[in-house]
């Protein structure tokens, strides 16, 4: 595989191998010259959005505050005695270049990455020192930020405060990034960084589902789909001197036909599928105001190709094409065009020619829902 030079030099399988879910990596220069992509008033104005997860996080000696967005203002910048960060959730849903950003991250599967979070912190903020579920790289994109990380095993709170500090932080190194380095991190690694000056940080996370989330969506999951006919019947039930008591028959007649459900691995695909390209809560799609027609969409779509919007995430497995929580079960023909729309997000005019019925359908459902757009 390729080294890449967002990796310090090495190939994305050497980084999997070595440092992925198990120590940092600092990479200086991982993107060289890198200039942010945003400036703090558009990222202030996506933090004013309903449909857009922001948090302002400050502190002022030891007291921590941190309010949920939107805001429809900033506070006021530093007064010497407090710091403030601004952490907007998802950019990559809102901005192209973000989204770019992002997917050269894409040696790591859709499934699991999750989103682009752009913190803007003035002089000395910070999160405070924490750790965090998932693996992140943090990439520097404007002024200086100091890290400091550690491998520590105690990883004790502060009681009591609106966000999670680690209580004993044992730091054991640090670095100072300027824009385009970056740190990646394994999950439950403690780390704290402060700006120096005022600065942007770029945190590229992933997603990793708690297993009793996904075992408790999985059921719900399987509620709509099991099928067990019949009912309750006891044709040789006999007269009861304990009648409140439960009795054994009708446990073992109910045990038998629960252990009638079953789930496949095809079950196992769907759900996941599903649930993996649902759309956060806040996530609102952009339909077109006048859509074509059916007609008229597929004959644009053969001349200008088709492109996904930012929002939509398209996953597929074996026969099943998922998208934005739902899922298809498509040919053989058909599931190689939707292969190749969800892997390269778009398609160009020649991979459109000759679309089944099934997939011209499909396609300008989606267009018509906001979920891809004409090139
Ligand atoms: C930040 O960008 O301020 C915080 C990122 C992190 O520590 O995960
Ligand atoms: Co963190």
């Amino acid at each position: 595989m390729k080294k890449l030079t967002l990796l310090g030099g090495i190939s994305p399988d050497v980084f999997l191998r070595d440092y992925w879910h198990k120590k940092p990596l600092l990479v200086r220069q991982a993107i060289p010259d890198f200039a942010p992509l945003l400036a703090p008033a558009a990222l202030f104005d996506l933090a004013s959005r309903d449909d857009v997860e922001s948090r302002i996080v400050s502190r002022s000696g030891k007291r921590w505050d941190m309010q949920r967005g939107p805001f429809a203002a900033m506070p006021a910048a530093t007064d010497g005695q407090s710091d403030r960060t601004l952490l907007v959730q998802g950019v990559n849903l809102h901005d192209a270049s973000a989204d770019a950003l992002l997917r050269q991250f894409r040696f790591i599967p859709d499934a699991r990455l999750d989103d682009l979070m752009i913190s803007h912190a003035t002089d000395g903020g910070g999160v405070g020192p924490h750790v965090d579920s998932y693996d992140v790289f943090l990439l520097q994109a404007h002024g200086q930020r100091r890290w400091r990380i550690g491998a520590q095993r105690d990883l004790s709170l502060v009681d009591g405060l609106p966000l999670k500090v680690l209580r004993n932080f044992t730091p054991d190194e640090e670095y100072v990034l300027a824009p385009g380095d970056m740190l990646y991190l394994p999950p439950q690694y403690a780390h704290e960084g402060v700006a120096i000056g005022e600065c942007m940080t770029y945190s590229i996370g992933f997603r990793a589902p708690a297993y009793q989330e996904l075992g408790e969506a999985f059921l719900q999951f399987m509620s709509d789909t099991i099928d067990l006919p019949g009912r309750y019947a006891d044709p040789d039930l006999k007269p009861t001197t304990h009648p409140a008591q439960i009795d054994a028959a009708m446990l073992e007649n109910v045990g038998e036909q629960l252990r009638k459900i079953r789930f496949t691995d095809d079950d196992i695909a769907i759900f996941l599928g599903e649930y993996l390209s649902e759309p956060k809560a806040t996530v609102m799609f952009d339909p077109p105001a006048r859509p074509l027609t059916a007609a008229r969409f597929t004959l644009s779509a053969a001349k200008r190709g088709v492109i996904l919007s930012l929002k939509t995430q398209m996953l597929y497995r074996g026969r099943h094409v998922f998208i934005n929580g739902e899922s298809f079960g498509v040919e053989k023909a058909d599931r190689a065009v939707l292969a190749a729309l969800a892997d390269r997000r778009s398609l160009e005019p020649a991979a459109l020619a000759g679309l089944s019925d099934d997939v011209a359908e499909a396609l300008h459902l989606w267009y018509c829902d906001g979920w891809l757009m004409l090139s």
